[in-house]
């Protein structure tokens, strides 16, 4: 066996992996985020160890599983947060997320400072979301708390820190700091000197499916694992999420729905300068990359839209109705611009609209606009990822999205491609387990390793006059940010 943990932003997932790729045995614990002030997002990082703890301990124990059986656990993470720890490895502060977005300041300083070599090396434009930019809101706002720091460590590197008393980063979560220099693998002395940063501040790179230490003998006793249990890397969620969904290879998309809504495409090419329009990010294969869009509020407006306007009712009761509206809901367009955006308008403040109501539109009118449009703002970032000269003919999908199937129809039509849906999906904690069971050396390549524990279910393909109808819906779509930016003065 080998076990995948993925270190969510509201839990903390486990998986024990067979050598076939079958989940025998998954977990979850969860823990609180805390929002102190408004736009901040913090975590204490002790709840991720001791989530994770619990949540290894649980899944031993159910499993029945004699641990000398596990060949390896790696991981998966959330992104960006930051953890700042000093000479002693006790951490200085609460953990800093990525959906926390205090930092705007701090991001005109990075663009101001850097110019066009902040794209050049970090190949990202710089975003509240991202590490560096809170990097310098603690030297801003907590000088003495920076000054005290040894190292900055992502949140899944702290957690296996704990485990192993090793410090390490991978490439694929070191690409999201905006201080590596992402074509050349190295930390950018460049950037870190420009805001005074010392480049000892940032830890040691490695593969994510490099081994960086076994278990501390009280992490083992803790966990009900051997200390000789071997751990490794790891990587950001969305890189695991795309080993999981089997990402791996030139022209391979993905569109993943949960809370945020993600298109990610694989990427050879460490040379691609997009500009930064999308993410572009070192993938968990060895010198492989992947472009990504994001839209914040993807599965969020669906969760916002029931809560406000659906009374009692379940998603599925919700979903029901949805699959007897025509596309294109009667006129009925919806832009899901809640919580600020990413792809393709990098805006805090940008607003969110349903426009072309009718008195005859009904609940699952507005149900189905909500769907298109967090559809729509995902085509967006698929046109980016064509427009670089990819040809995208199949998208993977996972997430929320992929379980419901309207949904999926919806996603064939409107990104004019076949939608294939996995026989069983276990998202970034899947893609964990495959780094530790390539590491633990089960398989020759990270792609032997896809071909083994992932498996097409069914595909859906779209619908020449759906498409066309939603073609047409989409340049109107476009037009709405344009039009209604003023609101958000
Ligand atoms: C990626 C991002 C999110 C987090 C969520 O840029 O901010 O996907 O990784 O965990």
């Amino acid at each position: 066996y080998v076990i995948g943990v993925d270190l969510g932003t509201s839990a903390v997932k486990t998986v024990l992996v067979d050598p076939q790729g079958k989940v025998a045995f998954e977990h979850s614990e969860s823990y609180p985020l805390s929002r102190p002030q408004p736009n901040w997002s913090e975590q204490n990082p002790e709840d991720w160890v001791q989530g994770t703890l619990v949540s290894l301990h649980r899944l031993i124990e159910v499993s029945g599983v004699d641990p000398s059986q596990v060949d390896g656990i790696s991981f998966s993470g959330q992104m960006h947060g930051l953890v700042l720890v000093d000479r002693e490895g006790k951490v200085l502060r609460p953990a800093i997320l990525w959906n926390d977005t205090r930092t705007t300041a701090q991001c005109r300083k990075i663009e101001k400072t850097l110019g066009a070599k902040l794209i050049e090396i970090a190949r990202n434009r710089a975003l509240e979301g991202f590490t560096l930019p809170k990097i310098l809101w603690v030297q801003e706002n907590e000088p003495e708390v920076l000054a005290q720091a040894e190292l900055f460590l992502l949140p899944k590197d702290y957690v296996r820190y704990r485990l192993t008393g090793d410090y390490a980063m991978d490439y694929s979560d070191a690409a999201g700091t905006l201080l590596l220099d992402v074509a050349s693998k190295t930390w950018s002395a460049e950037i870190a000197e420009a805001f005074g940063l010392p480049v000892s501040l940032c830890p040691k790179l490695v593969e994510s499916f490099d081994l960086t230490g076994t278990l501390l003998p009280e992490i083992a006793e803790a966990s009900g694992l051997l200390p000789s249990t071997k751990v490794f890397a790891g990587g950001a969620d969305n890189a695991c999420g795309a080993l999981g969904a089997g990402i791996l290879g030139e022209g391979r998309t993905m569109c993943s729905i949960g809370t945020s809504g993600v298109i990610l495409s694989y990427e050879s090419n460490k040379d691609l300068n997009l500009e930064g329009k999308v993410h572009f990010f070192n993938h968990g294969e060895k010198d492989a990359y992947y472009i990504m869009g994001v839209t914040l509020a993807a599965g969020y407006s669906l969760t916002w839209f029931k809560e406000t306007f659906a009374g009692d009712k379940s998603f599925d009761e919700l979903l029901q109705g949805v699959d007897s509206i025509p596309a294109g809901s009667g006129g009925l367009l919806f832009t899901p611009y809640i919580v600020g955006e990413r792809t393709p308008h990098p805006d805090p403040n940008i607003r969110g609209s349903f426009i072309g109501m009718d008195s005859g539109h009904t609940l699952a009118h507005f149900t189905r606009s909500v769907l298109e449009g967090i559809t729509f703002s995902l085509r967006e970032s698929i046109d980016i990822v064509r427009d670089s000269g990819k040809e995208i003919t199949e998208v993977v999908a996972i997430g929320g999205g992929a379980k419901n199937e309207a949904w999926l129809q919806m996603q064939a039509d409107i990104f004019n491609a076949s939608i294939i849906k996995l026989e069983s999906e276990q998202g970034p904690a899947m893609g964990a387990a495959m780094l530790a069971a390539y590491g633990a050396g089960w398989f020759e390549s990270l792609g032997e390793c896809a071909e083994a524990f992932i498996r097409p279910a069914e595909v859906y393909k779209p619908n020449a006059q759906q498409a066309a109808t939603y073609d047409g819906l989409f340049g109107l779509y476009q037009e709405v940010y344009g039009q209604t930016r003023s609101l958000n003065d």
